[in-house]
């Protein structure tokens, strides 16, 4: 008997993470994710040394997944790589990988929207998840993103609100810098902010109308408020490190949440979903079950390793379009810049 399942070889890197996972329809076979630890070194991702490092990452890496699934490359049914947005050589080795596989094993190519990836992360199998139904707020919050997008199909999506500046993530990461928090510091943020008091300090919230985001101006009033309390004492930071990231984090989850409720009574829809790194943070994780408890929401999170940077997140949407016919020719070319829907 001839097997009739489709198997889809999924790549990404599109910034800091080199990535391959084999799917099996829905299901995930293989999810394998070389983080480079390079970055660190330098407080944030470095655009050469990421291009280049995913050079070096990409062959064991496509040759893992695939053998972490048990599948040969000739039983793939077609190969799903992300065109954007993202950093411009760091998509064009993942784009060039995807585009010579394809053509050399002679199956379809598929292009995939890195954003709409972390969206429809929710509808990869997952059995002690259940799944939003169509329409639903998706906010996809990360290192590179933040933004809120009304889904009203696998592929009928709108940006409703995204940020002007920095994305949360940043904000994170730069809050922790100016603590003197190594890098990545969302992680440690949310870690002494279960310690501290999120109402020690009051740091202001900016004005943006609509569904938009800020986060540059938290950073500023941050720095002051900490040159001016280490300037009254040089041990301010240490010693009230975690009334700080609390109330930071605090903020942060304010601008969020104020914004999701303005989406939700917008468009009265009341299923919400949250992606990206972000949605690792044990603060707004809180914040969603207690509005499933107060104001009837329903909210998903996928699995934490579905929420960062992962090919799996863009092999279900290959999937999904291998399931319509939405191939790419080889004429397709990386997109830095490139907003859902376009
Ligand atoms: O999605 P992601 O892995 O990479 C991209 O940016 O695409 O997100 C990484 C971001 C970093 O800014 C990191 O500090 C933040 O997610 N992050 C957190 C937490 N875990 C990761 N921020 C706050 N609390 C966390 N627990
Ligand atoms: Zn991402």
């Amino acid at each position: 008997m001839t097997d009739t399942k489709k198997y889809i070889l999924a790549i990404e890197s599109s910034c800091d993470d080199t990535s391959a996972a084999v799917l099996c329809h829905t299901n995930v076979l293989s999810n394998v994710v070389a983080t480079q630890e390079i970055h660190k070194q330098y407080g944030g991702v470095v655009p050469e040394l990421a291009s280049r490092a995913h050079q070096q990452n990409i062959v064991p890496v496509v040759h893992q997944a695939l053998a972490k699934a048990n599948i040969d490359k000739k039983e793939l049914s077609a190969i799903a790589f992300t065109r954007g947005p993202g950093l411009m050589g760091s998509l064009l080795v993942g784009t060039s990988f995807a585009k010579s596989l394809a053509l050399g094993l002679d199956i379809p190519l598929i292009e995939v929207n890195h954003m709409e990836a972390h969206i429809l992360a929710h509808f990869i199998e997952d059995e002690e998840r259940s799944k939003p139904t169509f329409p639903f707020l998706a906010m996809t919050i990360s290192g590179g993103h933040t933004q809120i997008v009304k889904v009203t199909d696998h592929f009928t999506m709108e940006v409703l609100g995204e940020t002007l500046d920095d994305a949360v993530g940043e904000a994170f990461d730069k809050s922790a810098k100016l603590m003197g928090l190594p890098y990545p510091g969302g992680p440690l943020v949310d870690k002494y902010a279960k310690l501290g008091n999120p109402s020690a300090y009051d740091f202001p919230k900016p004005k943006v109308d609509g569904l938009n985001f800020s986060f540059s101006g938290l950073k500023t009033s941050i720095l002051y408020f900490l040159q001016r309390e280490t300037q009254k004492d040089p041990k301010f930071v240490e010693e009230n490190i975690n009334d700080i990231c609390a109330s930071v984090q605090h903020t942060i989850l304010e601008i969020l949440m104020e914004k999701l409720q303005l989406a939700v009574n917008q468009t009265g829809i009341t299923q919400v979903a949250i992606g990206g790194g972000v949605a690792a943070n044990s603060g707004i994780r809180a914040r969603l079950k207690e509005a499933e408890e107060t104001m009837g929401w329903k909210t998903f999170i996928p699995k934490f390793e579905y929420c960062t940077d992962n090919a799996a997140m863009i092999g279900i949407v290959g999937y999904l379009k291998f399931e319509k016919g939405k191939f790419t020719d080889q004429s397709v070319a990386a997109k830095a810049r490139y907003a859902i829907g376009s």
